[in-house]
C-alpha cells in the first residue's frame, strides 16, 4: 500500500536526519528522499494512476509528509549551522584601536602665508596679485634697475624666450615703440607694487606674497623657487615712523610676543632711503643667545621709502606721494619661528616634514 509506503520512508528519512552530523551528509538526505529520483517522486508520480478517491488520499498524506521532512530537514540545518559557527574567529575587539584617518592638509607656506594675510587684513590692508611669468619692464626698469646696471647682477634671472611678438598696445605705459619685451620669471615680489600702482590712485596699503624664481645654486638657505611678500604703503606722508610701527605690530603679532625691530642702513635701487630691517630674536628677545649668535638680532628682509623713480614709472607725478616698501622671504620667516634649518625641505615633498604642520 501506498501509505504505508510513505509512512516508511518519513520514519526512515526522520530517524537519518536525525543521526546527521554535517552539512553536506544532510544535502545528501535531501536528495535521496526528495529529490527527483527519490521513492518519494516516483510515488507522486503514480498518484495519476490511482482512482480519484485513492488519489485524494494518498495526496494528502504526500503532502503532509513532504512538509514534514522538509521542515526537520530545515531545523537540522539550522542546528548543524549554528554548531560549525566560529565563534573565535569573528570576534570582534571593540576596545583595538581605530585605523587612522589619512587626512590632506595646507602646505606650510600656504599656512603661513593665509596668517600673515589674516594679521595684515586686519591692519586694513589690501592683498594684491601679480604674475609669475614677468616682463622686463615691471621685474626691473621700473623698480629703477636699468637695463646693463650692475644692481641687476643682485638677482640671478631665468630668462625666458618671448615667442610672442608684441602689439605696441602689450606694453607697458612709456615703453610704447619698443617692439620686443623680454620676459622673465619674476625674482621678487616687488614688480607687484608698479602692477597695482598703475591701477590704483594713493592712499592706500597692500601686500602681494608670492613665488619668486631665481637662477642660483640652492643650498640650506638658498632656493629657486621661493615665496616673497611684499608690503607697501603709499599716501601724502607716509613715513619710516608708519613702516617701523607696522612691521613691530605685524611681527609682534606673528611671533606672538613682543618684537622690536631694528633699521640699517643698506642700498635697493627702488628705494630711498633703503634699510635692511632686525628684529629682535625672537628667543632670548634681544640680550644675546646662540639662536642670533650672542647679537640679539635676526635679519629679516629689506625696506625702504618708495624711489620717486618708481613712483613716476608708475604712472605718479614726482613729489606728489610717500610711501614705503618692504620685502622679505616667507620661507625664513617660517624657518626663525619653527626652527626649520634648510629651506630645502619646503619643496621636498617629504610628507615626514610637511605632516609636522
Ligand atoms: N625685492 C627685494 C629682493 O627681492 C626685497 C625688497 C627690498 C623689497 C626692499 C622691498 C624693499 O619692497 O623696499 O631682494
Amino acid at each position: 500500500m501506498l501509505e504505508e509506503k510513505i509512512e516508511k520512508i518519513k520514519e526512515d528519512a526522520l530517524a537519518e536526519i536525525a543521526a546527521v552530523e554535517s552539512l553536506a551528509e544532510l544535502n545528501d538526505l535531501r536528495i535521496k528522499f526528495l529529490g527527483r529520483k527519490s521513492e518519494f517522486t516516483n510515488i507522486l508520480k503514480s498518484l495519476k494512476d490511482l482512482t480519484e478517491q485513492e488519489r485524494k488520499i494518498v495526496g494528502q498524506i504526500a503532502n503532509a509528509t513532504k512538509i514534514e521532512v522538509e521542515s526537520v530537514l530545515a531545523a537540522k540545518e539550522k542546528e548543524l549551522k549554528e554548531k560549525s559557527f566560529d565563534f573565535a574567529a569573528e570576534k570582534i575587539d571593540v576596545t583595538m584601536p581605530a585605523k587612522k584617518l589619512q587626512r590632506g592638509h595646507l602646505h606650510p607656506l600656504t599656512k603661513i602665508q593665509n596668517e600673515l594675510e589674516d594679521i595684515f587684513t586686519s591692519m586694513g590692508f589690501e592683498i594684491a596679485d601679480g604674475p609669475e611669468v614677468e616682463t622686463e619692464f615691471y621685474n626691473f626698469d621700473a623698480l629703477n634697475i636699468p637695463k646693463n646696471h650692475p644692481a641687476r647682477d643682485k638677482w640671478d634671472t631665468f630668462w625666458l624666450k618671448n615667442n610672442k611678438q608684441q602689439t605696441t598696445d602689450d606694453l607697458p605705459t612709456g615703453q610704447a615703440g619698443k617692439q620686443q619685451e623680454r620676459i622673465l620669471l619674476r625674482t621678487h615680489t616687488s614688480p607687484v607694487q608698479i602692477r597695482f600702482m598703475q591701477t590704483h590712485t594713493p592712499p592706500f596699503r597692500i601686500i602681494a606674497p608670492g613665488k619668486c624664481f631665481r637662477n642660483e645654486a640652492t643650498d640650506a638657505t638658498h632656493e629657486h623657487s621661493f615665496y616673497q611678500f611684499e608690503a607697501l604703503m603709499v599716501g601724502d606722508d607716509v613715513n619710516v615712523g608708519n613702516f617701523k610701527f607696522i612691521a613691530q605690530e605685524f611681527f609682534s603679532k606673528f611671533f606672538k610676543k613682543e618684537i622690536n625691530v631694528r633699521l640699517r642702513p643698506s642700498y635697493f635701487p627702488f628705494t630711498e632711503p633703503s634699510f635692511e630691517f632686525d628684529i629682535s630674536c625672537t628667543v632670548c628677545g634681544g640680550e644675546g643667545c646662540p639662536s642670533c649668535k650672542g647679537g640679539g638680532w635676526l635679519e629679516v628682509g629689506g625696506a625702504g621709502m618708495v624711489n620717486q623713480a618708481v613712483f613716476e614709472a608708475a604712472g605718479y607725478p614726482r613729489g606728489k606721494y610717500q610711501g614705503f616698501a618692504w620685502g622679505f622671504g616667507l620661507e625664513r620667516l617660517l624657518m626663525m619661528r619653527n626652527k626649520i634649518n634648510d629651506i630645502r625641505l619646503f619643496h621636498s615633498g617629504d610628507k615626514r616634514f610637511t605632516d609636522q604642520f
